[in-house]
């Protein structure tokens, strides 16, 4: 992503900060090692969001007021030694002129300068609550402050959560960052189909969960979203399923839930097939309710309508869809009512997607439910889980659909960014026939 991306975002923060305010913002901390163990690192969203930078033990700071400069990055100096074993460092020459910090400071030095600068702030923002170290560090040196207000200090005294500010820049996405969604979604719908036309009866899951982190890192993700959920018959009806160790059965379905995460952008799709190319009946039927209910809420998704909404005109396809296979007994409205939908459909329609796959923001704003506005990315994935249980019949039992897609919100309404899969059950089964 080009450095102006960052730049701009800064300026914006600083626009919202205003003077008298000091922002500080952590990188991630490394994973502990494993002995001689290295795992991938992976930088802190918000940290990354504002900086671009990716290497860890370092610290951004963005004081609107400061003439000498308003961005100051801390970071590791150069060293070659240690270059030599793990790789290049931006070092403080590289932070100013690569990353666009106005000056750049050893992380080694950030006790005997911080505390200095923000002696001139009345408001502190930082993110709360996420790394317990930098939490302590942020009261350490308020203390340290409070220390010495008999010499004429005055320590900050409105202390801001930095993530709630961050969360609100980040989800109105720009073209640069629909276009990184873009990407992620390109990929993990190669994946997918990948996995569909490899799927037969026999294989294990994890052995479709392979197809999908092959495409991944073919394709120059270093790693997945999330853990992919390859679950075939009943393992669909546990949400969180990530074992991935079952045999898939003939005549059974399979639920892919999988994401890729490129440049610190996801995307996240769901699609449900049948592991041998053909819908039963009754999958046909509760699939093309799912799929009834994803059509009404994509069609609720413009400016101005409200994120609930949305969700609203899935459970109401959903609860007459089971009201009409008799999978509820009762009259529509009541059942809506009293959530009668949440036995089959117990999870909400979506969430925000952006650098994180369940991206910051709010849903509700001085508590309604919050408008949709142009450059807003959600995903949208209604789905009906089935367990066995005495009171259905059996031809229903350990049927679980979702599908998922990513959707943007446009001025003229929304646009599905992972269209280019097969969905409808003829689609799906003329793409698994290799038609
Ligand atoms: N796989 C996480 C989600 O769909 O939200
Ligand atoms: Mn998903
Ligand atoms: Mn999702």
């Amino acid at each position: 992503m080009d450095k102006s991306e960052f730049k701009r975002r800064r300026q914006k923060l600083i626009d919202i900060l205003g003077k008298e305010s000091i922002a500080i913002l952590p990188a991630a901390p490394e994973k502990i090692r494993n002995r001689d163990v290295h795992y991938p690192y992976h930088q802190d969203s918000y940290f990354y969001y504002l900086t671009g930078f990716p290497e860890p033990e370092a610290l951004a700071v963005i004081v609107p007021h400061r003439e000498q400069g308003q961005y100051l990055l801390f970071c590791r100096e150069k060293d070659l030694e240690k270059e030599t074993w793990h790789g290049n460092r931006a070092g403080l020459e590289g932070a100013c002129e690569i990353y666009g910090a106005d000056d750049a400071f050893p992380i080694t030095d950030i006790d005997d300068i911080v505390p200095g600068i923000m002696e001139s702030c009345r408001r502190l923002y930082y993110p709360m609550g996420y790394y317990q170290d930098f939490d302590e560090k942020m009261m350490e040196w308020v203390n340290q402050l409070r220390g010495y207000v008999r010499k004429g200090v005055v320590p900050p005294h409105e202390i801001v959560a930095l993530d709630y500010v961050l969360d609100e820049m980040r989800l109105r996405k720009t073209e640069v960052e629909v276009d990184a969604i873009r990407a992620a979604a390109k990929i993990i719908i190669h994946a997918h189909k990948r996995a569909m036309q490899y799927c037969r009866p026999g294989l294990y899951e994890y052995e479709l969960e392979a197809e999908i982190v092959h495409e991944l890192l073919r394709s120059g993700c270093r790693s997945p979203a999330f853990p992919a959920i390859v679950a075939g018959g009943k393992n669909a009806c546990t949400l969180h399923y990530i074992e991935n160790d079952n045999v898939l059965n003939d005549g059974e379905l399979v639920l892919i839930d999988a994401g890729a995460e490129l440049n610190h952008y996801a995307s996240d799709i769901t699609r449900t097939f049948p592991i041998n190319g053909h819908f039963t009946d009754e999958q046909k039927a509760i699939y093309e309710l799912v799929l009834k209910a994803q059509r009404a809420a994509l069609n609720k998704i413009y400016p101005g309508n409200k994120w609930i909404e949305v969700y609203q005109a899935a459970i109401k396809v959903v609860t007459q869809g089971l009201l009409e296979l008799g999978l509820l007994m009762g009259k529509l409205e009541p059942l809506i009512e009293e959530e009668a939908y949440k036995r089959f459909y117990m999870h909400r329609i979506g969430h925000w997607l952006g650098m994180d796959v369940h991206d910051g923001g709010n849903y509700k704003v001085d508590e309604t439910w919050r408008d949709l506005e142009p450059g807003m990315v959600l995903t949208v994935e209604p789905g009906i889980y089935i367990s066995a249980a005495d009171d259905i019949s059996d031809k229903w039992w350990n049927i679980g659909i979702r599908i998922e897609d990513d959707i943007l919100v446009t001025k003229g309404g929304h646009e599905v960014l992972t269209a280019d899969l097969p969905k409808t059950v003829a689609e799906i089964e003329a793409f698994m026939a290799g038609e």
